[in-house]
């Protein structure tokens, strides 16, 4: 198979560039690096181009953006799979720039689903959208704190039934509601083989993190470059982590496979997160963090974010249902070590505290 990965630089186009490669496939990966123009050098997703890709003849790495038609065209005529990632991917930045936030995630992928629709209309067309397309939704909920967390009163997850109207967005939530409508509706209406994945908390080493994107990421390396975090609207609120590479498995299930929905037309929607077992509050991961390093964050309040969820876990149990071998292959503690490996090894810092005994089975010196 041939498949078309747009933002295939990024912290999720990676894991799935490298899952494709390794399952035999071609990859085409459309990716200009927004993201560093976005956030800075910090977030600057050509690191993620490392050893794993280097001189793989399967892979096309095209340094272009998803809004060039003309090119666009060209390829997606050429491919068997359209995995579409490509995004500005942060709610606090979209306020700052609403026009290119909307121009790049609804418009980009409407023109994706249009030339799909005019030149290759049999492909599967998976899309990743975010749990913020319920805007603040889920803050309309009781809860109680319980230990270091909040926890919902009423419910164990979030599953898709939740509204998505009604409540506050930011442009962010906006422009990918739009894309994700877009996206169920080139199934109904045109009778695309789409799927819309709304994502909880992605996360991985390959998250290249800044304070607007990339939460777990984020806070390690704060803590491990003893820069002070800002924890927005309190530390008990909870988020719920999905490793990169079971991300890009999930997505892989979809295009080797799409299902449509019971009257027969696909669009379905999935939520995709860590669930409840791969859930960590604020206060909890500045507690792991300490546990792990013997580091101590330095952390100040700061006001609510604009539409933060206080809240979110995903219930996975639509995904599962239609792709029943599919499941979490990385656990919290995973994911953790994984990070803070990255951090301690990439930024050459002096600091193993606690982790030695990681470190020693790793091989890392
Ligand atoms: N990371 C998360 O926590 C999270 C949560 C929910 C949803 N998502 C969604 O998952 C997808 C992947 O996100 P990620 O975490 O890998 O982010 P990322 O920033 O690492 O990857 C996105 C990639 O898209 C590229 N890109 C952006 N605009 C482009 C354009 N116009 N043309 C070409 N390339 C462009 C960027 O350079 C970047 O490499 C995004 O759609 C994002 O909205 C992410």
């Amino acid at each position: 198979m041939r498949v078309l990965v747009t933002g295939g630089i990024g912290l999720i186009g990676s894991a799935c560039c490298k899952l494709l490669l390794e399952k035999g496939h071609e990859v085409v990966s459309v990716d200009n690096n927004t993201r560093k123009a976005l956030f800075g050098d910090e977030a600057n997703n050509l690191a993620n181009m490392d050893d794993d890709f280097s001189g793989n003849k399967n892979l096309e790495l095209v340094d272009a953006d998803i809004r060039n038609e003309e090119l666009m065209s060209k390829i997606i005529k050429n491919v068997d799979a359209l995995i579409h990632l490509a995004a500005q991917p942060s709610h606090p930045k979209s306020l700052e720039i609403p026009m290119e936030d909307f121009q790049i995630n609804a418009y980009g992928t409407l023109l994706l689903l249009e030339i799909t629709r005019q030149l290759n209309p049999e492909i599967p067309f998976a899309f990743m959208s975010t749990n913020k397309v319920y805007g603040d939704y889920p803050n309309y909920f009781n809860y109680k704190i319980i230990g270091r967390r909040y926890e919902n009163v009423a419910l164990e997850s979030f599953n898709e039934e939740l509204p998505t109207d009604r409540c506050g967005h930011t442009p962010f939530g906006v422009s990918k509601l739009a894309a994700d409508t877009y996206t169920q509706e080139y199934a109904i209406n045109y009778g695309l083989k789409t799927a819309t994945f709304r994502g909880g908390c992605l996360t991985g080493k390959n998250s290249r993190a800044v304070e607007m994107h990339g939460f777990l990421p984020y806070i390690i390396k704060c803590a491990l470059t003893r820069k002070r975090y800002y924890v927005y609207g309190g530390g008990y609120r909870v988020r719920d982590q999905v490793h990169s590479s079971d991300v890009a498995a999930a997505l892989y299930e979809f295009i080797k496979n799409p299902k449509p929905g019971i009257l027969g037309s696909y669009g379905k929607v999935y939520n995709l997160g860590g669930g409840r077992e791969n859930s960590v509050s604020i206060f909890e991961t500045i507690d792991a963090i300490k546990a792990k390093t013997s580091i101590e964050l330095d952390f100040e309040d700061a006001p609510e974010r604009e539409s933060d969820h206080i809240w979110w876990i995903s219930d996975l149990s639509k995904f599962k249902k239609d792709y029943p071998l599919w499941k979490l292959t990385k656990d919290k503690d995973f994911i953790f070590n994984e990070i803070i490996e990255h951090y301690i090894t990439s930024l050459g810092l002096p600091v193993k505290l606690g982790m030695e005994d990681y470190f020693k089975s790793k091989n890392v010196a």
